[in-house]
């Protein structure tokens, strides 16, 4: 065919999502091919262990132990990587993107953890630098935040970005199940890493969060800015006291700013069961945003598995291979830009609070008077259930309140009269 172009790739990694990009190219390729006259041949995988057996035929001399097989190589002009975690990982994207070229990555911690660095050399090589499947697997966040949405200023984002807590909570709100035993099952179906902690405490979501919130508000949102909080201590009681309320519980990685205050946190928040992203169930990701021309606006697919980010990954391909120039985000690129974004660790918003407090007259009025002490105001409040041990489960709503005030009335609660069971925020918008 005239005109058409050999891409020659290097992998860094095959895992489950290197695999899924080898047989996306493999039974998709000719379609992209025709489509673009972009022919994508991978020229060398990096692999620990070369015998072992990953359900592909490769040819002969591709699978490589040296990373220099991949690096250096001028004939492959774009290194894909799928190694995960921030090192080896960084040190090779960055040594690629030193030679002139493009690198492609999902991995998230690398990214987020490195941005800066990485596109400042990607700037002084005009290597490209791209990273749609780091967040979301399949959802074309990025593109949309990069390109798409440029004409908008954004305020907001609230992300349901990590697929294993989605799902989670999902059973716990269905099936009224405990969190252990969900995620037992999780990890027996294969849904949940065996060791599940960067998911289950919310580092996973951060990471994302980090990456959507710097490309939304054009200045670098660090991971270190971002309050992290996990789902490990959620209970069933909650789950379902929140539903009777009307609200769903979600992992929600929330970014707001105002002017140049931001807030970026991540933690179990009730919404509305009315929100649209209430019923972004099972191992599902979404992002919703609101622009000021644009308005509200939700993204939902799949966040993660194999094809999905294989589907990213090739997407990224198609696009690198066929700019004329790399470009890169909007925004001060210096780790501490001069006009910097400031974090903002006391948000507002309303509380669920439940307590067990002890059944005698007067309790009421002093787990009244600490929130009121602190300017905290109660919206709703219910006795659930009966008591146990002599006292009484209590379950508090408040207006919207600050994060500092509300965690000094818990504190201002004389702990013979009452415990606090759980705390939980809500999310009104
Ligand atoms: N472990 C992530 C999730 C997918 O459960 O969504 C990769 O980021």
């Amino acid at each position: 065919m005239t005109g058409m172009k050999v891409v020659h790739i290097g992998f860094l990694g095959c895992g489950n999502v290197g695999s899924g990009v080898w047989r996306l190219l493999e039974s998709f390729g000719k379609d992209i091919q025709h489509r673009t006259d972009l022919s994508f041949h991978v020229k060398k995988v990096l692999v620990r262990d070369i015998n072992k057996s990953r359900g592909i035929a490769f040819p002969e001399g591709v699978l490589t132990r040296k990373v220099e097989d991949v690096l250096e190589d001028p004939e492959i002009s774009i290194v894909v990587e799928f190694l995960g975690g921030e090192e080896p990982a960084f040190t090779w994207l960055h040594r690629a993107l030193e030679s002139g070229k493009t690198v492609i990555t999902a991995n998230k911690v690398a990214f987020a953890l490195h941005w800066h660095t990485l596109q400042k050399t990607a700037k002084e090589h005009a290597s490209g630098l791209y990273y749609e499947a780091a967040v979301c697997g399949a959802i074309p966040i990025i593109h949309a935040l990069e390109d798409s949405l440029q004409a908008n200023r954004i305020d907001k984002i609230f992300g349901i970005v990590n697929g294993t807590t989605n799902y989670i909570l999902t059973r716990m709100s269905k099936n009224n199940e405990s969190y252990d035993d969900v995620l037992c099952e999780a990890q027996r179906l294969g849904l949940a890493e065996p060791d599940p902690a960067a998911d289950v405490e919310g580092l996973d979501a951060a990471y994302k969060l980090s990456i959507l919130a710097s490309l939304a508000f054009h200045g670098r949102v660090p991971f270190e800015n971002i309050y992290v909080e996990g789902i490990t201590g959620i209970q069933a009681e909650d789950v379902r006291c929140g539903l009777e309320l009307g609200y769903t519980l979600k992992l929600l990685a929330i970014a707001k700013r105002d002017g140049m205050s931001v807030e970026t946190r991540v933690h179990p928040t009730f919404i509305r069961c009315d929100h649209p992203l209430a019923n972004v169930s099972g191992s599902f990701n979404a992002v919703y945003l609101k622009g000021h021309a644009c308005q509200e606006m939700m993204f939902l697919g799949r966040g993660a598995g194999d094809m999905p980010t294989a589907s990213a990954i090739v997407s990224d391909l198609v696009r690198a291979a066929s700019a004329q120039k790399h470009l890169y985000p909007t925004f001060d690129n210096e780790p501490i830009p001069a006009v910097a974004l400031k974090k903002n660790m006391d948000w507002s918003c309303p509380y669920y609070i439940r307590l067990l407090a002890k059944d005698t007259p007067g309790v009421l009025s002093q787990i009244a008077k600490a929130f009121a002490d602190q300017g905290v105001s109660i919206a709703a409040m219910q006795q659930k259930g009966g008591q146990r041990d002599g006292r009484v489960p209590l379950v508090f709503i408040t207006h919207s309140a600050h994060e500092k005030a509300m965690q000094q009335a818990i504190h201002g609660i004389p702990r013979e009269i009452a415990t606090m069971e759980s705390m939980i925020r809500v999310e009104e918008e």
